[in-house]
């Protein structure tokens, strides 16, 4: 499939889901994203971006992070969700801290250097394995050097658990409703450039769900 007609099919998909997003699978994964903001640790003043905001859960904990000093910007293919997002950031009072935009992550509409960290839970899978390096160069080239990445993301093994073997399977099966597959995430952020500053593996019934940060190099 084109990439102009899957990131079309990730926007209507997303589309649909976002009324039922919050209810159906967005508090299974906060604990997750949770452990991603904590270990990448945003700083007032700085700049943030997520990537993939969903319904905004983690949009009101950066804002908070970085505070009045700092900026939050976030881009969703899915204009349903920036409606849900949007409307969260504004009930928590942040909304002059948070620019969201509806866009492709694939092609960043960022200058160069702009941000001190990117955050992303539960998104970078979502990709094909032909544009995960792609979004990972594009990540790289908008982020400062030193500026830090987060992945928060559901993680294949080399030798994968039934549970793990069952997922797999359901995703090559029903792609349409199991969108995500597992991914070894570490290996490919290191194969983007990133150095790997802590790998953190947590478990979502029998999943692995890999909590990532990892630092952009300074000095290229
Ligand atoms: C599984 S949801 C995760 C949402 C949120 N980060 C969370 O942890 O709950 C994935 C999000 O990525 C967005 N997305 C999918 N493809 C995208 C693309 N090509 N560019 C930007 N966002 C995309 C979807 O619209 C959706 O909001």
């Amino acid at each position: 499939m084109e990439h102009n007609d899957r990131a079309e099919q990730a926007r209507q998909s997303y589309n649909r889901m976002s009324r039922w997003y919050d209810v159906i699978s967005g508090p299974f994964g906060q604990k997750y994203t949770d452990a991603g903001l904590q270990q990448l640790a945003p700083q007032p003043g700085e700049k943030a971006l997520e990537i993939g905001y969903g319904t905004g859960y983690a949009l009101v904990s950066l804002a908070k992070a970085v505070g009045q000093s700092g900026k939050v910007h976030g881009i969703d293919i899915s204009d349903k969700m920036k409606e849900i997002a949007q409307h969260r950031v504004r009930k928590a009072g942040l909304l002059e801290q948070v620019e969201l935009v509806r866009g492709d992550a694939t092609k960043l509409p960022y200058a160069e250097n702009f941000f001190d960290l990117i955050h992303m839970s539960f998104t970078l899978e979502l990709f094909p394995d032909k544009l995960i390096p792609v979004l990972l160069q594009e990540c790289r080239r908008v982020l400062r050097p030193g500026g830090r990445l987060g992945v928060v993301a559901m993680s294949n093994k080399s030798k994968p658990t039934w549970m793990l073997r069952l997922y797999n399977w359901s995703h090559k099966a029903f792609p349409a409703y199991v969108d995500c597959r597992p991914i070894f995430a570490a290996k490919l952020i290191e194969q983007a450039g990133f150095a790997i500053i802590n790998d953190k593996e947590m478990n979502m019934w029998g999943l692995p769900v890999t909590v990532i940060a990892a630092q952009n190099p300074e000095g290229l």
